[in-house]
C-alpha cells in the first residue's frame, strides 16, 4: 500500500531530482499577511516571488504545505465530517517556477509524476483547460491525453485566486474517475460534484497580480503555481475515493474510537471524521502559535476545537478526550512535521484546558437548544436569540450552533443572531459609560468590543501561553511597552485571577515565547469594561512588549496558594458562624489576601470567646475532614434550591458557579444534602479542605453599626502566628521562673530592711521622748523630794522594753536623782525606776516600783536597787502611781 508519508515523499523527491528546491512548509499564520487567515495552499509562502518583489538564490520549489480552510475565502468547516474530501487541515503538494518553466514543462511534469512515478491508470484521467487557454489544451494532447479528455471549462473553476488580492492565473486541472459506481459526471457537466470525477491537482499559470481595486496587472515574468491534494491521491492509490478511509485518517479514527470506547464504523462514523479531522487542524494551529480566543484566528480556532468537542460529547465521552488523540497524530505525522512533536505538550494542555472548561457549560447548552426545537413550530427556523444566548452564555460558536442544527435540518435566523449581538454591546456600553470609574473608560470598551472577553483559564492551570491583545498606558492604547514602563496587558486569555468578590488579583510574571530572556512583573490584575477583560498591570524589567506577541504567563504560585486557602476558609468560617450565631448572619463584605483574611458580617453583638472558639475549632475540624472541593455550573435557581448561600443584592446571570466543601457529620439532611457549605462564588479553592492546612482567629470586632468582623489567618500564616505565640508565652514562663528564683533573698531583704527601719523609728521615739515631746503629764522637768532629785514622765507610742535605755538616760542626765518612767502602751501599762548609784542605800528603784504599781492596777515589781521594772493593766492613773513614788522619797 502506498501510505501517505511515501506518497509526499515521492513528490518531493520527483521534483528535486529535476532541479527543485525542497522548501519546508511555512507555518500556518502567514507572515505578514494581514489579508489572509491563515496559509491556504502551498504558493502564499512564495507570493511575493511571483509578483517579482523578493529574490531567492532559486528559481524552482517544491513543498508539502500544511494548509487550513475554515475561515476566508476557502472555507470548508460546515461540511468536514459530512463528506468524503472535506477538511479544515490538510497537505498540499506542489512544485512551483519562479519565472523559470512554464506550462510547456509544467503539464509533462505532472503527467509524468502522476502516471510513472505513481502509476495512476491513464485511462481513468481527464483533464481541464480554461476555456481560452488553446496552449494548455495543445499541450495535453501532446503528452498523450486524448482530445474527449480534455475539458474547456469557462468558468472560475479554472481562473485561480489564491484571495481577493494577489497573484493568480488560468489553471488547468487533473481529474480522476473513480468510475461508475460513484455518482457524478465529468468538470463542466451539471452533475460534476458527485464522487465519481475527483480533482487532485491543479496547475496554476501565474500570469496576473490581482488589486484591491478589482484592477488586474500582467505580471513581470510567467511562473508555475501547483497543488496536489494528497488525501485524495492517497485514497485512490489505497482503492477508495473518501478521504477518511486512507492510512493516516484511518488510524486518527481509530485513536478517536479506541479513546471513546465506541466502534469507528458504527453510528459515531461521522463524529469520528470531525473528530480527526479537527484534531489535526487544532494540532497544527497551536504548534505554529495560534491559541484559542474569542477574535480573529484564536476564534476559529476555538470554532473548530469546540465542534470536534461536541462530536466527542456526542460519542458519549464523559471526559475531554482531544488531548488523548495528539500522540496519534504526532506517530503518523511528527517525522515530516518535526514542529508537531515539539509542541506536543502544548498542544495537549491546551486541548485539555479548552474541553474541561467548554464541557462546564456543554451540556446544558445542548440542552436549551433541545428545549427550544421541542418548543418550535415544524421547520420555522432557529431563533437568533436564542442562538445568540448559546453564543454568550454557552460558548457555542454560530457555527457550533449550526452544526447541532444541521442534523434537525434547521436554520439558524443569522438576522435575529446579529441583532440580539448588537442590542448586547450597545446596552454594555450603556451601562458603562459615564460612571467615571477606571474600569469603566472607554477604552476597555472598546477592547472588549474588538476582541472579546479574556477567557480565564486559572481554575485549571496557573501557566498559560497567550497572545497579547492590547497594551493600555494613562487610559489610553500604546503600540508598545518599553523597559520600566508599567501599563496594562490585555491577552486573548490568561491564567490570573481578576479581583472580585473579595479574592485579591493574582500577580506573576509574563515572558516573551521568542525571547524568554524579555519579562515583565505582573503587579496586579483586575476586571475592566464590565467584567470582561482581564487587564495585568505589568512593568517591563526587560525588553519591549507589543500586542500580537505570544508570552509564557506564570502565576505567583505560593501567593495564589495562601489566596486559595484563605478563601475557602472564608467559605468554612461564614457556613460555622452561621451555625454558631443563627442563620442572621450573612455576607456583608470579604477580603481574601495572601496573608490573612477578613470576613465581615450581619450580627449584633460581640462574640463571646467561647463562641469564637467554638468556630474556629469547627472550621478547623472540617480542614482536617481533607473532603473534596467541588465546583459545579447551574442556573441561579438550581442553585438556591441546594441551599447555596448568596451573596445578597448581587446580580447573577443565566449561569452561576457554585462551590461546595465539607460533609456533616451529624445534623439533619437541608436540601443540599449533607454537605456542609454552599456558596455561589467566582473565587479560586483549595482541592481539598486539608490543603488549608490550620485556621486561627485574630479576633472579632465591629466593623459597622450592626455588622461584625472576624480577622483570621490560615496554613504557614496561621503556622508562624501560632508558633510566634508560643515562644513568647515560653519567654514569660521563663522570665517569671528566673523571678521566683529570687523571691527568698529579696524576702530577707524586706525583713531587714523592716527592721532597721523599726529600730530606727524606736531610736526617734526615744529621742523624741527624752526632748519631752511625746510627754503626757508632768513633763520630765526633776523636782527635789525629800532631798533627792526626782523626773518623773508618762509615754505614750513607747513599750516597757524601751524604757530601762530611757532610764538610763534620765540618769545621765540628773547626775544624782531618782527617775520614774510610766509608758502608756495602748491598753496597758509599763513603768521602770532607777536610781543613781550615789543613792543607792538611801533609795531603792524597787521600792518606788512597788509604789507605782497598785496604781497602775499592777501587782509586784521587781529588780534591782538602781534599775527594777514592773507592768500594770492600764496607765490611765499614772499621776497617782507618780505620786505614790513621791511618797516614798518623801519618807
Ligand atoms: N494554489 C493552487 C491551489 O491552491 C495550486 O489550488
Amino acid at each position: 500500500m502506498r501510505t501517505l508519508n511515501d506518497i509526499r515523499s515521492t513528490f518531493l523527491d520527483y521534483f528535486a531530482k529535476h532541479g527543485h528546491e525542497v522548501v519546508p512548509s511555512s507555518p500556518l499564520v502567514p507572515r505578514n499577511d494581514p489579508t489572509l487567515m491563515f496559509v491556504n495552499s502551498g504558493m502564499v509562502q512564495f507570493k511575493n516571488l511571483f509578483t517579482g518583489v523578493e529574490h531567492r538564490d532559486y528559481k524552482r520549489a517544491t513543498t508539502a504545505q500544511k494548509c487550513v480552510r475554515a475561515g476566508g475565502k476557502h472555507n470548508d468547516l460546515d461540511n468536514v465530517g459530512y463528506t468524503a474530501r472535506h477538511h479544515t487541515f490538510f497537505e498540499m503538494l506542489g512544485n512551483f517556477s519562479f519565472g523559470d518553466y512554464f506550462k510547456a514543462d509544467a503539464i509533462p511534469f505532472a503527467w509524468d509524476l502522476v502516471t510513472k512515478e505513481l502509476g495512476i491508470d491513464k485511462s481513468r484521467l481527464l483533464t481541464t483547460v480554461f476555456h481560452t487557454d488553446d496552449e494548455a489544451f495543445e499541450i495535453w494532447r501532446k503528452v498523450g491525453v486524448p482530445e474527449d479528455r480534455i475539458i474547456r471549462i469557462a468558468t472560475d473553476d479554472n481562473f485561480w485566486q489564491m484571495g481577493p488580492t494577489g497573484p493568480c492565473g488560468p489553471c488547468t486541472e487533473i481529474f480522476y474517475d473513480h468510475g461508475e459506481q460513484y455518482w457524478g459526471g465529468p468538470p463542466g457537466s451539471p452533475e460534476e460534484d458527485g464522487d465519481r470525477f475527483v480533482e487532485i491537482w491543479n496547475l496554476v499559470f501565474m500570469q496576473y497580480e490581482q488589486f484591491e481595486d478589482g484592477t488586474r496587472k500582467e505580471l513581470a515574468a510567467q511562473s508555475i503555481d501547483t497543488g496536489m491534494g494528497i488525501e485524495r491521491v492517497a485514497a485512490l492509490l489505497q482503492g477508495t475515493n473518501d478521504n477518511y478511509a486512507t492510512d493516516l485518517m484511518r488510524s486518527l479514527i481509530e485513536a478517536s474510537a479506541d479513546v471513546s470506547s465506541t466502534d469507528p464504523d458504527g453510528p459515531g462514523k461521522t463524529h469520528h471524521r470531525v473528530i480527526a479531522d479537527h484534531l489535526r487542524s487544532t494540532s497544527f494551529l497551536i504548534a505554529d502559535g495560534v491559541m484559542p480566543s474569542n477574535d480573529g484566528r484564536g476564534y476559529v480556532l476555538r470554532r473548530i476545537m469546540r465542534r470536534a468537542m461536541r462530536h466527542a460529547h456526542l460519542l458519549g465521552a464523559r471526559d475531554p478526550m482531544m488531548h488523548k488523540l495528539v500522540p496519534a497524530l504526532v506517530r503518523q505525522m511528527g517525522a515530516a512535521y518535526p514542529e508537531l512533536g515539539r509542541a506536543q505538550p502544548l498542544i495537549e494542555e491546551t486541548l485539555r484546558l479548552e474541553e474541561t472548561r467548554f464541557k462546564q457549560t456543554l451540556d446544558r447548552g445542548l440542552k436549551l437548544l433541545d428545549e427550544e426545537l421541542e418548543r418550535l413550530p415544524e421547520s420555522a427556523s432557529f431563533p437568533g436569540e436564542t442562538a445568540f444566548k448559546l453564543y454568550d452564555t454557552y460558548g457555542f460558536p454560530l457555527d457550533l450552533t449550526q452544526d447541532a442544527l444541521r442534523e434537525r435540518d434547521r436554520q439558524v435566523d443569522i438576522d435575529g443572531f446579529d441583532s440580539a449581538m448588537a442590542e448586547q454591546r450597545a446596552k454594555a456600553r450603556a451601562a458603562w459609560a459615564g460612571s467615571g470609574e477606571a474600569a469603566d473608560l472607554a477604552v476597555w470598551f472598546d477592547i472588549a468590543e474588538e476582541h472579546g472577553a479574556t477567557d480565564f483559564l486559572g481554575y485549571d492551570t496557573e501557566t498559560a501561553e497567550g497572545q497579547i491583545l492590547a497594551l493600555v498606558r494613562d487610559g489610553a492604547e500604546v503600540s508598545a511597552l518599553a523597559e520600566g514602563e508599567t501599563g496594562w496587558a490585555i491577552l486573548n486569555q490568561s491564567p490570573f485571577y481578576g479581583e472580585a468578590g473579595g479574592q485579591v488579583g493574582d500577580t506573576g510574571w509574563m515572558r516573551r515565547l521568542d525571547n524568554e530572556d524579555d519579562w515583565c512583573e505582573v503587579r496586579d490584575t483586575k476586571r475592566m469594561g464590565d467584567g470582561k477583560l482581564l487587564a495585568h498591570q505589568v512593568t517591563v524589567r526587560r525588553g519591549t512588549f507589543k500586542p500580537g506577541e505570544a508570552v509564557q504567563m506564570e502565576v505567583d504560585h505560593a501567593r495564589r496558594t495562601s489566596i486559595r486557602a484563605n478563601h475557602s476558609a472564608t467559605h468554612l468560617l461564614h457556613e460555622a458562624l452561621r451555625r454558631a450565631l443563627g442563620s442572621h448572619v450573612a455576607q456583608r463584605g470579604s477580603l481574601n489576601a495572601p496573608d490573612r483574611l477578613r470576613f465581615d458580617f450581619s450580627h449584633g453583638k460581640a462574640l463571646s470567646l467561647d463562641e469564637l472558639k467554638q468556630i474556629e475549632a469547627e472550621v478547623n475540624d472540617y480542614i482536617r475532614q481533607n473532603a473534596p472541593v467541588e465546583t459545579r455550573i447551574m442556573t441561579p435557581d438550581d442553585a438556591r434550591g441546594l441551599g447555596a448561600q448568596a451573596l445578597f443584592g448581587e446580580k447573577y446571570g443565566d449561569e452561576v458557579r457554585v462551590v461546595s466543601m465539607g460533609t456533616q457529620s451529624n445534623s439533619g439532611k437541608g436540601a443540599g444534602g449533607n454537605t456542609y457549605s454552599i456558596e455561589l462564588c467566582g473565587g479560586t479553592h483549595v482541592r481539598r479542605t486539608g490543603d488549608i492546612g490550620v485556621f486561627v482567629t485574630l479576633g472579632d470586632s465591629a466593623s459597622s453599626a450592626g455588622v461584625r468582623r472576624i480577622e483570621a489567618l490560615t496554613g504557614a500564616e496561621a503556622f508562624r502566628y501560632l508558633s510566634e505565640q508560643d515562644h513568647r508565652l515560653a519567654e514569660t514562663a521563663l522570665e517569671l521562673k528566673a523571678q521566683a528564683a529570687d523571691v527568698p533573698a529579696r524576702v530577707k531583704a524586706l525583713l531587714d530592711e523592716r527592721k532597721a527601719l523599726a529600730n530606727e523609728v524606736a531610736q526617734l521615739r526615744r529621742e523624741l521622748a527624752m526632748a519631752g515631746g511625746a510627754g503626757q503629764g508632768g513633763g520630765g522637768a526633776a523636782r527635789e523630794i525629800g532631798g533627792v532629785k526626782f523626773a518623773a514622765q508618762v509615754l505614750s507610742g513607747v513599750s516597757g522594753k524601751d524604757l530601762p535605755p530611757l532610764i538610763d538616760e534620765h540618769k545621765a542626765r540628773l547626775g544624782s536623782g531618782a527617775v520614774l518612767l510610766i509608758a502608756d502602751t495602748g491598753g496597758k501599762a509599763a513603768v521602770a525606776a532607777g536610781v543613781t548609784s550615789d543613792l543607792v542605800g538611801k533609795v531603792s528603784a524597787v521600792d518606788l516600783v512597788k509604789a507605782a504599781v497598785p496604781e497602775l492596777g499592777g501587782k509586784g515589781g521587781g529588780g534591782r536597787p538602781d534599775m527594777a521594772q514592773g507592768g500594770g493593766a492600764s496607765a490611765q492613773n499614772a499621776e497617782a502611781a507618780i505620786r505614790a513614788a513621791e511618797a516614798v522619797l518623801e519618807g
